[in-house]
């Protein structure tokens, strides 16, 4: 028998007010993996990863991490427990310091070593390190990305959630945020990210989930996805056959 998921989304319905997105979504982000999750605007991408996190409370189904039933449990819980979220488009404190805003990504627990992780994170991605002192607007885009991803593993996660960090990149800085999660990858880091960026974000993933109208259309290794002409069709609106 194949080993639990590290996190299992099962049938998960959600939506706002009266409109339902999630329309029983299933899938599986194994360890060790990176998983991109792709689909046509308003599949239901980013509200999937909020109604996983907590910040959307889910009207159906479950979901379930590293073996233990988390559904509808708040973000700070989810943090405890090593799953971490970085959102779409810039979530930093601009005029707060690089450093600074490194220190929040523990701002609700008491951490005793809270310095040594920040100076560890600091020397891992010397991008940063260079520019701890300064206010995060002065770091360019693909920086801020960096340091939101950084701030997120200040709590040393098993899956790191991060939705669209291509998102208003270059070319060059997308594959280096894309390099910086294969190696958290290969560092016992899970990933699971969602992507416009399809074809370059699926070329460096073990595996690929296609949404479409809030369901799962399709989980399949990342070359899979890649390979399957029904992909392109979807992406200019004929839905997934
Ligand atoms: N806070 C909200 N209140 C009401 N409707 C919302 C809210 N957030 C998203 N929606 C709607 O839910 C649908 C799905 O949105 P979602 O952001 O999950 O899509 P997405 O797949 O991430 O799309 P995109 O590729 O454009 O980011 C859209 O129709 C959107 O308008
Ligand atoms: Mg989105």
């Amino acid at each position: 028998m194949a080993a639990e998921a590290l996190l299992a989304v099962e049938d998960l319905v959600a939506g706002y007010g009266p409109v339902t997105i999630l329309r029983g979504a299933s899938l599986e982000v194994a360890a060790g993996t990176v998983t991109t999750v792709i689909g046509p605007n308003g599949a239901g991408k980013s509200t999937l990863m909020k109604a996983v996190f907590g910040l959307l409370p889910p009207r159906g189904g479950r979901v379930r991490f590293a073996g233990e039933e988390i559904t509808g449990r708040s973000p700070r819980e989810l943090l405890a427990r090593g799953l971490v979220f970085v959102p779409q488009g810039r979530n930093l404190f601009p005029e707060l310091s690089v450093r600074h805003n490194l220190e929040l990504g523990a701002a609700a627990f008491a951490l005793s070593d809270l310095d040594a992780r920040v100076d560890a994170l600091l020397a891992r991605f010397p991008v940063l390190g260079e520019r701890a002192g300064m206010q995060a607007s002065v770091l360019s885009g693909g920086e801020q990305k960096l340091l939101e991803i950084a701030r997120a593993l200040l709590l040393e996660p098993r899956l790191l959630l991060v939705d669209e960090p291509s998102l208003g990149l270059s070319p060059k800085m997308t594959r280096e945020i894309f390099a910086i999660l294969t190696a958290l990858r290969d560092r016992g880091v899970a990933v699971l990210m969602i992507e416009q960026n399809a074809k370059s974000a699926l070329g460096i993933s073990d595996v690929g989930i296609v949404l479409d109208q809030g369901r799962v259309a399709l989980q399949a290794p990342a070359g899979e996805i890649l390979a399957d002409p029904r992909i392109g069709r979807l992406f200019l609106g004929g839905g997934l056959a």
